[in-house]
């Protein structure tokens, strides 16, 4: 098992652009699931390949176990990938095709049989395993691939989205077996995924990419309570935290609301970092309190007034993706026009008029220029 350390890795595609992984620094320990996650085009599949030695790293380096592999070639760096599209070979059965890259090392075949052997059981493939993979459905061929990185004994696991060629269903079931999996092994694994709830399931640790630059690295709690900035704090999270421009901070308090302000809560050390009479607020979910349904909210209590648009059932809850509506003069802009709120235990229906205000300690404050979460800055 082995530690991983980037050390300010960069992937330049093209001198022109920013590069595809710009100054990547990260510690990974030993036996840590580190899950990278980011939308589309952010450079997660070029960091793993750089790791992998699939790919020149143009500056940096990388070390595995305190050694520098950035000048290694991938066959020599001891990692095994398991990537999107099984890419098993398919005139072969699930044994031949864990077997045949140790048998291509001329490990000696009773150390072969005993390793696939615990593989077929740890991945349960006993039915599968002289079957060929036009045979298996897609999640068994999928565990066919991670028996095959298995059965290498490697110093470290890499996983490039293994899991979106299988449908929901599956793709929950097998992810509960990658997290076993990996807490049996205790092996150090870099994991790609786009989607953040599997990010947030699996990851001891996740990273957060965007446009090649790492943006948030920490524990899922950490992410979701306290995203280090406005990208972070709506990437993560389903359905996203709402963000509010245009907050005005009076005496060092942050009030929202027409007449009546509402005190935010934001500290006296963070309003002392604020370098203009704005902000920026995040508001999740659950966050906010739902003062009245279709009736005016009382008296001096300032609240943000706002139109169902629309209401999704979950079964255990229902969300209500609202549109503010605030007066036209009003300084404070909602991103998206949507404000969602989990309804709990209200029935609430489209076109219905609510009166919410955030819940005491549920506001996330942002610097406007920098929309650096206050707290990191
Ligand atoms: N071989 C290449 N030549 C030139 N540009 C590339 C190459 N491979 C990737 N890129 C660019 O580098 C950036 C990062 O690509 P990468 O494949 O790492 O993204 P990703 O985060 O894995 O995205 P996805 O979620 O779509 O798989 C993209 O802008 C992509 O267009
Ligand atoms: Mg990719």
């Amino acid at each position: 098992m082995a530690t991983v350390e980037f050390r300010q890795v960069s992937r330049i595609y093209d001198p022109e652009r920013p590069p595809a992984v710009n100054r990547f620094h990260l510690d990974i320990p030993d036996g840590e699931f580190l899950v990278l996650v980011g939308p589309s085009g952010c450079g997660k599949s070029t960091t793993l390949r750089l790791l992998a030695g699939l790919e020149p790293i143009d500056e940096g380096q990388i070390l595995i176990d305190g050694q520098d592999v950035s000048e290694t070639r991938a066959r020599d760096r001891d990692v095994a990938m398991v990537f999107q599209s099984y890419a098993l070979y398919p005139n072969m059965t699930a044994r031949q095709n864990m077997s045949f890259a140790l048998e291509n090392q001329k490990v000696d075949k009773s150390i072969i049989a005993e390793r696939v052997e615990k593989a077929t059981r740890m991945l349960e493939l006993e039915d599968l395993i002289d079957k060929k993979p036009s045979a298996m459905s897609g999640g068994q061929r999928q565990r066919v691939a991670m028996g095959r990185a298995i059965v290498r004994h490697p110093k470290v696991f890499l996983m490039d989205e293994p899991l979106s060629n299988l449908d929901a269903k599956l793709r929950v079931s097998t992810r509960a077996q990658i997290a076993a999996l990996q807490r049996e092994l205790g092996a150090t694994t870099v994991y790609v995924t786009h989607d953040q709830t599997e990010a947030m399931t699996l990851g001891d640790r996740v990273c957060v990419l965007k446009d090649g630059v790492i943006q948030q690295v920490d524990v899922p709690m950490t992410l979701y309570e306290s995203p280090g900035n406005t990208f972070v704090a709506t990437f993560i999270g389903s359905p996203a935290m709402t963000l509010m421009d245009g907050v005005s901070v009076i005496d060092g308090r942050a009030t929202l609301g027409e007449g009546h302000p509402l005190d935010l809560g934001l500290s006296r050390e963070n309003a002392a970092k604020l370098t203009s009479d704005k902000l920026i607020i995040g508001v999740r979910p659950e966050n906010w309190e739902i003062v009245a349904v279709n009736e005016d909210t009382p008296a001096k209590v300032a609240t943000v007034p706002l139109e169902v648009a629309i209401v999704e059932h979950l079964g255990v809850e229902q969300y209500a993706y609202c549109t503010p509506v605030m007066s036209p003069d009003s300084p404070i802009g909602v991103r998206g026009e949507r404000v969602t709120v989990r309804a709990g235990k209200n029935s609430v229906k489209q076109g219905d008029r609510l009166h919410v205000r955030p819940a005491l300690g549920g506001v996330v404050f942002f610097d406007p220029e920098t929309e650096i979460n206050l707290d990191y800055l």
